[in-house]
């Protein structure tokens, strides 16, 4: 599996049968290096809730793309009504897609959908993902604070974890630390920060403070290779 960081909670992951972006912020993301008109061939879109720095550009990539777009019931609702295709799943919920297997997980944090006239409309949960391909397995955390519940990580075998560390709307540093004790996966990759002032940090203090699990830090279009 490939794993190519696009900015913020931007991933694009690449498999023998998937080609998916997960969160795809592209177009309003300063922190992203490539263009929407610049993904193509995208059969899944993940998307963890419906805030705009992570429903991004997704209705665009995926009517270009006749992307599946796989996202908690609610947001999934209102996805349907734009004509988008949507497969819907609630936490702790897994399914066993062609491409590998997809669990939904807890996050703690909000889903409205903003709309351009300033209402929010009930986006559902927020939600995390363990997606497992060709014998993989990676865990996008979201927007989420720490939780307990990343405790029952650890039994998944996590491979890569990608976790926010920002602060303010998610984990800070000290507590996305703690997760990743949690967790136990074999490689963990910084997101949702540095992208606006009030998420500014200092990515070495993660990267000094993780122990006995390797940190990747990664800027746009950095790829990694499980
Ligand atoms: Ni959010
Ligand atoms: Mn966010």
């Amino acid at each position: 599996m490939k794993i190519t960081y696009l900015g913020h909670s931007a991933f694009l992951l690449e498999g023998d049968k998937i080609k998916a972006l997960i969160d795809p912020f592209i177009s309003g993301n300063p922190k992203c290096t490539v263009k929407v008109e610049d993904l193509k061939d995208i059969t899944h879109i993940f998307l963890t809730h419906g805030h705009g720095d992570h429903l991004g550009d997704t209705v665009a990539l995926a009517k270009a793309n006749n992307s599946l777009i796989v996202c908690p019931y609610e947001l999934g609702l209102y996805l349907a009504k734009e004509g988008l295709s949507v497969h819907t799943m609630h936490i702790g919920g897994r399914f066993g897609f062609d491409f590998g297997t997809v669990k939904m997980t807890p996050a703690l944090h909000g889903g409205g959908i903003e709309q351009p006239d300033g209402t929010v409309i009930n986006g559902g949960t927020a939600c995390g993902y363990v997606i497992g391909v060709d014998g993989k397995k990676v865990y996008h955390a979201g927007d989420t604070g720490l939780t307990m519940d990343m405790k029952l990580l650890e039994y998944e075998n996590i491979d890569v974890a990608l976790l926010p560390i920002g602060g303010n709307f998610t984990m800070d540093i000290q507590d996305a630390i703690r997760a990743v004790d949690f967790i136990k996966p074999k490689t963990v990759v910084p997101m949702h920060y540095d992208t606006f002032p009030v998420i500014e940090v200092e990515v070495k203090e993660f990267k000094s403070g993780v122990k006995d699990v390797q940190v990747k830090v990664m800027n746009s279009e950095d790829m990694l290779e499980i």
